[in-house]
């Protein structure tokens, strides 16, 4: 049975990376909550998706631009109807529209009682130099997250499209577990070695899609397979068949439920 990881929270019914998507992905009993993360001007780790801020807030420009004060005075809820109040109902509370720090998260998943895995992407690694996973890797370890145990309730895995963040990473907390997301398949790429010791491959749907025979031939050469962003119900049963050890989609309630769970 694989385990099920809320995409940006559950983000197809309440606005991406905010607490409340976040919460709602727990309370609907998702194993997992997939962030992504971005360095503010004065060095926050925050969780939003875009590099710039348009789409998903009231502001305008580069996140990176903006200081964690100046981002706390937008509105991250209201571009999305999960994060308007419907006519003659109460207001939602700010869970809905405020910016969430990787931070917040950190303490809402510690406090949730109950295991949660946590995947955690970094975002444009390059363009920071080795600040963001530095700086992810020294939160982590403030809380005591660097070095799992299999009984920890709550358990962090480091993702990235970019090979050169998932080498940081494994240089800066070698027991961290790292995915290498992939969009495509790179002609470097060997199945049954992925670089610098990662053992989770992360394949887009599109390339499963076209390579089914992927996940079998990763998994085979003793690899885990977490396939994105799966949220029609064709491509559940398509991950579903081909064997997948992680599903992560922005409708966890849906793909619970089909697992019977
Ligand atoms: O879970 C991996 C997936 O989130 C990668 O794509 O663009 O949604 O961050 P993106
Ligand atoms: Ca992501």
């Amino acid at each position: 049975m694989p385990l099920v990881f809320a995409h940006r929270g559950s983000s197809y019914d309440l606005p991406e990376h905010t607490l409340a998507a976040y919460l709602r992905a727990l309370d609907e009993g998702a194993d997992g909550l997939e962030c992504d993360v971005r360095l503010t001007r004065d060095g926050h780790l925050v969780c939003v998706h875009d590099r710039r801020l348009d789409r998903t807030s009231n502001g305008h420009g580069l996140v990176s631009a903006r200081t964690l004060a100046e981002l706390e005075t937008l509105d991250f809820g209201s571009w999305h109807p999960g994060g308007v109040a419907a006519e003659g109902d109460e207001p939602l509370d700010e869970s809905h529209t405020r910016l969430l720090t990787l931070e917040r998260l950190l303490n809402a998943v510690l406090a949730a009682g109950r295991p949660v895995r946590l995947l955690v992407e970094t975002k444009h690694p390059t363009r920071y130099g080795r600040d963001v996973e530095r700086r992810l890797v020294a939160l982590l370890r403030r809380y005591g997250l660097t070095e799992p145990r299999p009984d920890d309730p709550v358990r962090v895995t480091v993702m990235s499209f970019s090979p050169l963040a998932v080498r940081r990473i494994r240089d800066l907390a070698p027991s961290l577990p790292t995915v290498l997301l992939l969009e495509v398949l790179p002609r470097w790429l060997r199945l049954g070695r992925l670089p610098f010791g990662t053992r989770i491959a992360g394949p887009g749907i599109a390339l499963i899609r076209a390579r089914p025979q992927l996940v079998p031939a990763l998994r085979a050469a003793g690899n885990q397979v977490y396939v994105w962003t799966v949220n029609e119900p064709e491509d559940l049963e398509l991950v579903l068949a081909a064997g997948v050890d992680g599903v992560i989609t922005d409708r966890p309630a849906r793909t619970l439920a089909r697992l019977g769970r």
